[in-house]
């Protein structure tokens, strides 16, 4: 008995001195000193032996159950305060880091500026209406009163994309796509990308512009100057002064080109200052928007009678207008995504 006790003794100290973990200092205690554990069935077992052996054996097992129970609570703290060193260790934050930040998207300034421009139109009851980018020849140009030969064509240096489509060079065809499907009254503006070869500070080969027009019994050039003037002073200053001069387009009779005061000089040209102004060049006055009467050609071309409707037709580059309500020189920079740029517009 005291031989086997000693080799039980070096036995469980030597398995509790391997465990490593929580189960297993549960585990290998069940196994000694659970209801069946070993040491327990022994305890139990005593009552067999002979009477004179009984007192040295219990205290001996007692003995040995004490130091077993004590090992393994000793064993348990040791555990556990590894593992909570371990976690500490591993499953450190540092609060000092930066922290990721995500940032919020905002409007390109183009689309803040055409939103604005569609607002003040929608605030005069036009509403809006939209065309193909890819347009055939006839609504790009042959319904817009320009033939095949004539020279208006050129000004335009179009894209094409086969002989009879091309990348529309202006949104006045919408004009026409609308007046052959819809009778009047009508007062619609129509915004979207435009297309011309060509490609410097002031041009892209890739714009935008608004198109606006507006067909009933009796609209005049009064009308066309009232809602134009409204609208530049909506957008610029509400004293921004107006100028119309005469022009042409084949598809409006008469035609006007029409220029606001300068942006920056307000129209003084610089001249106060002694050199002139970097926006206008000194001549106080900023070419802003095209338009006209809509010409009873095309009237005919999409089989409205000119004598018992008359219209106005106005389109204006959107670049260009939101150039000069930023003060932006160059419209690359509308098209080279330059966060430092576009993040100065919200
Ligand atoms: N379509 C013309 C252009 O792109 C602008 C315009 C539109 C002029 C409507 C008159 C009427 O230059």
């Amino acid at each position: 008995m005291a031989e086997s006790l000693e080799t039980l003794r070096e036995e469980v100290l030597d398995r509790i001195a391997r465990c490593a973990t929580e189960p297993e200092i549960e585990d290998l205690r069940v196994e000694y000193l659970g209801r069946k554990g070993r040491l327990t069935l022994l305890l139990r077992g005593l009552k067999d032996l002979p009477p004179e052996e009984r007192p040295q054996a219990g205290e001996r097992l007692n003995q040995l159950r004490r130091l077993a129970e004590e090992k393994l609570a000793a064993r348990l703290a040791q555990v556990k305060a590894r593992e909570k060193e371990r976690i500490l260790r591993e499953e450190t934050v540092d609060i000092t880091l930066p922290g990721s930040r995500w940032e919020r998207g905002r409007m390109h300034p183009l689309t803040l500026v055409m939103d604005e421009i569609i607002d003040v139109f929608l605030g005069m009851g036009f509403e809006v209406a939209r065309g193909p980018d890819i347009e055939d020849d006839y609504h790009n140009f042959e319904a817009l009163n320009m033939p095949k030969d004539h020279p208006a064509r050129d000004m335009q240096d179009t894209f094409f994309v086969s002989q009879d489509r091309l990348l529309r060079t202006h949104t006045s065809p919408v004009q026409i796509r609308v007046m052959e499907s819809r009778r009047p009254p009508l007062q619609i503006i129509a915004p979207g990308a435009v297309y011309r070869h060509d490609d410097d500070a002031t041009h892209s080969p890739m714009f935008h512009q608004v198109e606006g027009f507006m067909v009933d019994g009796h609209i005049s050039f009064a009308d066309l100057k009232g809602v134009l003037t409204h609208f530049i002073r909506r957008i610029f200053r509400p004293e921004t002064k107006l100028r119309f001069r005469p022009s042409f387009f084949p598809f409006t009779e008469p035609s006007a080109e029409i220029d606001m005061q300068c942006v920056l000089c307000g129209g003084e040209g610089g001249k106060r200052e002694g050199s002139a102004c970097r926006v206008c060049k000194g001549s106080g006055w900023l070419e802003i928007l095209g338009a006209g009467m809509i010409d009873p050609q095309v009237f005919k071309f999409v089989g409205y009678d000119p004598e018992r409707v008359s219209g106005f037709a106005f389109g204006m580059g959107v670049e260009r207008i939101a150039m000069l309500k930023f003060g932006i020189e160059d419209i690359r920079l509308f098209f080279q995504n330059d966060l430092r740029f576009l993040r100065q517009f919200v």
